[in-house]
């Protein structure tokens, strides 16, 4: 498994660093064969496979049930997993609280938090717990109602110096590396260059220093419009839709199951009427 001063060589030798989202036993499976550098078990679950419309709704009940399933798929693949919408704002009590069961029933070995100013605070004193800790800026989805929408974010000078502030503050409050989120590319990598941790982007173009994405987007798997930044790799809506289709058909049709998939018995053992 990766480690902290890996990632931190890894934004210096310019080799990067590559994230996925997981949620299950299987994407988890999947990216850790894949070799991918670290996986985050992202709120995103709440659209990518609770079907809600915002990551709003997702509780901290949901993030260890899925971060379980994730650590049994991946227990080699360092792992971030989020902290949902308004357990760390509370108070710091209930912060901690929610901080040490993330990070102790999950076994993750970062947790995730969007934002900064009095976030950064609390950065502080989960790195103080012992608990590495990422940070996110630019679009933070738990936040969308007050940034009117999913858009892009620091297009402006102001914003712009705004976010470069951030991301200075969010370092020094000890976090490990910093997600990105829908930022010019332009301003991720003046960013990218004025940090000593690593910058993972995610529609943040290809000077961070890693890259996320989310795993249902790559495989366009139960996500019908995909973001600008997605590149998606596979059509798994329409493979997976057509072999669920054919299970349906077949079974109408007669042609499933075939002998092949039946079990028999010797006919005089079976019991008459
Ligand atoms: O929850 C998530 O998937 C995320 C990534 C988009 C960074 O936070
Ligand atoms: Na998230």
């Amino acid at each position: 498994m990766r480690n902290k001063g890996q990632f931190l060589r890894m934004k210096h030798d310019k080799d990067k660093i590559v994230m996925i989202t997981s949620y299950d036993y299987p994407s988890a499976k999947m990216s850790e064969e894949a070799n991918v550098d670290m996986i985050l078990i992202g709120d995103s679950l709440g659209m990518t496979v609770l079907g809600y419309d915002s990551t709003i709704p997702v509780t901290m009940e949901d993030m260890i049930h899925h971060g379980k399933a994730v650590y049994r798929g991946a227990p080699d693949t360092f792992k971030v997993i989020d902290m949902p919408f308004m357990s760390y704002h509370i108070s710091t009590e209930d912060t901690l609280k929610n901080a040490r069961r993330l990070y102790q029933e999950t076994g993750a070995q970062a947790l995730k938090l969007e934002g900064s100013g009095e976030v950064s605070e609390v950065m502080k004193k989960l790195v103080h717990a012992g608990i590495p800790v990422v940070g996110h800026i630019g679009l933070t989805p738990q936040s969308v109602n007050v940034l009117g929408g999913y858009k892009v974010q620091g297009k402006d000078q102001g914003s712009a110096e705004r976010l470069i502030e951030e991301a200075l503050e969010i370092e020094a409050a000890g976090a490990m590396a910093l997600v990105l989120e829908c930022v010019p590319r332009q301003l991720a990598e003046k960013i990218t260059n004025r940090l000593s941790i690593p910058t993972i982007g995610i529609g943040a173009g290809a000077e961070c220093d890693g890259q996320v994405l989310v795993y249902h987007d790559i495989l366009k798997y139960g996500v019908d419009r995909l973001p600008k930044f997605v590149k998606p790799y596979i059509d798994s809506n329409h493979l997976l839709g057509e072999a669920v289709q054919s299970y349906v058909k077949d079974v109408k049709m007669k042609a499933f199951p075939e002998e092949a998939h039946t079990f028999t018995m010797n006919l005089n053992e079976l019991p008459e009427e």
